[in-house]
């Protein structure tokens, strides 16, 4: 707002609260006729946000395709065997649509005789590589029974409890692969669509609460989104938007001696702080929450959407939308569909620190593990890489190809693109904890991937220095 807007209002009678000083004014007189209107003769930032941008945008909207609804089951070993079964005829189902021909099961394989060529599609119970890394051994599995399988000359990487249709010979009781196909995902072609710049930001690991909460960062954020800041306004105006991807909060008791770390010790006394934040965004952009493992819900996946109890205050949002952690959603404005499948990105540390090559946690590293979970059309592929709730249905499993797999957690940020989907993980907004230093974790702080709907082009803003810039590091162009 600028002085001569400020003394219109003034001669209009009104009164203007110091919160609404960075908005962007278009219609001064269209944003004092609603004043007059409504009787408002003091305005602050939430009565300009109802007035004035409206109650929330109707040319923007959240199509729900996958997104678990709270349901619990016990960690008893009947539903583990339904989870697997679910899993292994998600994957069969995805597997078949690529090549049915000549599939047999291990039953019938065990049967058969020897130097027959088979094929079939398998769970891999077990990886071994001989010492001398000249072949891998895997224990295999489908419903019917289970075999060995034995790969010499591979490079290929197969990581336990991947499901796959291995194609080989039958030998001595083993089958000897020849080639193996992952579920992977379908290419996605660069389409424009037929809509005008329209933005999503990825933020995460938000954790407020937390004394190292990049607060600055991120004032300037909303000031930012307020069109308070002229670089890359362009951007802010035409954002539709904003993805947080867990981790919203610092929570209480999630690591030995955090509370040392705690500006806030309580669950709702931190949502309360963010909500402070959020409901100064704009009305007319859609924030979609999910929560991480630092919020108030158990750890183990899938996630429920944000807990009321704790949260009351969010919910009184009503551009907000709650959904899962992982969820799978399209992002629509106009004729323009996004499909977006966000996960908090629990497993990617284990990958991390189970495959020597990843163990740096760069950007490229975190970018393979992504590509990992891809092309196993799975989100936590290994048993163990998270912690999991044995639900009759696996949410986990990538049904649908997405156009952006946004993720976090790792408190990195990375924008790359991998058969077409775009790949987004999209930093942290704390400094780097004693846990983090301990284990010489150094995070990406106040980065936020931004993703035009467009034509998902894509690039990284960042919040940490004086000015909004660009940044280029853990950005790759696909
Ligand atoms: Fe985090
Ligand atoms: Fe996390």
């Amino acid at each position: 707002m600028d002085e001569n807007q400020l003394n219109i209002l003034f001669s209009n009678g009104i009164l203007v609260d110091s919160s609404i000083k960075d908005v962007n004014i278009s219609d001064i007189d269209g944003l004092i006729n609603s004043l007059k209107e409504n009787n408002v003769g003091f305005l602050d930032i939430n009565t300009f946000h109802k007035l004035y941008d409206g109650e929330t945008s109707t040319d923007s909207s959240v199509e729900i395709i996958k997104n678990y609804e709270g349901e619990i089951s016990e960690a008893k070993p009947a539903n583990w065997v339904n989870y697997f079964n679910d899993r292994f005829n998600r994957l069969k189902m995805i597997l078949m649509s690529k090549d049915r021909s000549g599939l047999l099961s291990l039953a019938n394989i065990k049967n058969m005789p020897q130097s027959s060529d088979v094929k079939s599609i398998v769970m891999v119970s077990s990886v071994s590589i001989s010492p001398v890394k000249k072949y891998t051994v895997m224990d295999i599995e489908d419903n019917t029974g289970s075999y060995k399988a034995i790969i010499t000359n591979s490079n290929q990487e197969i990581l336990e409890d991947q499901v796959v249709i291995i194609n080989g010979r039958k030998y001595n009781d083993a089958i000897f692969v020849k080639d193996i196909t992952f579920p992977d995902i379908q290419m996605k072609e660069k389409v424009k669509q037929e809509i005008d710049d329209a933005f999503i930001l990825f933020l995460s690991d938000i954790h407020v609460g937390s004394k190292l909460f990049v607060e600055d960062a991120f004032e300037k954020f909303v000031k930012w989104i307020n069109g308070g800041i002229p670089e890359y306004s362009n951007i802010a105006k035409l954002v539709k938007f904003i993805v947080l991807n867990g981790d919203l909060i610092d929570g209480i008791g999630v690591y030995p001696d955090q509370e040392k770390e705690l500006a806030i010790t309580d669950l709702k006394g931190q949502y309360d702080k963010l909500y402070k934040f959020l409901d100064r965004i704009p009305k007319n952009i859609k924030i979609i929450l999910s929560q991480g493992n630092h919020d108030a819900t158990h750890i183990a996946e899938p996630q429920p959407k944000l807990d009321k109890t704790f949260a009351e205050n969010l919910y009184k949002l009503k551009n907000a939308v709650f959904l899962s952690n992982p969820y799978q959603v399209n992002l629509i404005v106009g004729k323009s569909k996004i499909n977006l499948l966000s996960y908090h990105g629990f497993s990617i540390t284990y990958y991390a620190n189970k495959i020597p090559k990843y163990t740096k946690m760069d950007a490229e590293d975190i970018e393979n593990i992504m590509k990992i979970q891809l092309k196993s059309r799975h989100l936590a592929p290994s048993h163990g890489s998270t912690q999991l709730m044995p639900l009759p249905r696996d949410y986990l499993v990538i049904e649908e190809t997405p156009d952006i797999y946004a993720t976090g957690h790792i408190h990195k940020t990375l924008a790359s693109i991998y058969k077409g989907t775009v790949l987004i993980n999209s930093s942290c907004w704390q400094y780097q904890t004693s846990y983090q230093k301990k284990y010489g974790m150094n995070p990406d702080v106040a980065k936020i991937p931004v993703v035009n709907m467009r034509d998902k082009s894509f690039q990284i803003l960042d919040f940490l220095g004086d000015k909004v810039q660009i940044y280029k590091k853990g950005l790759k162009e696909g």
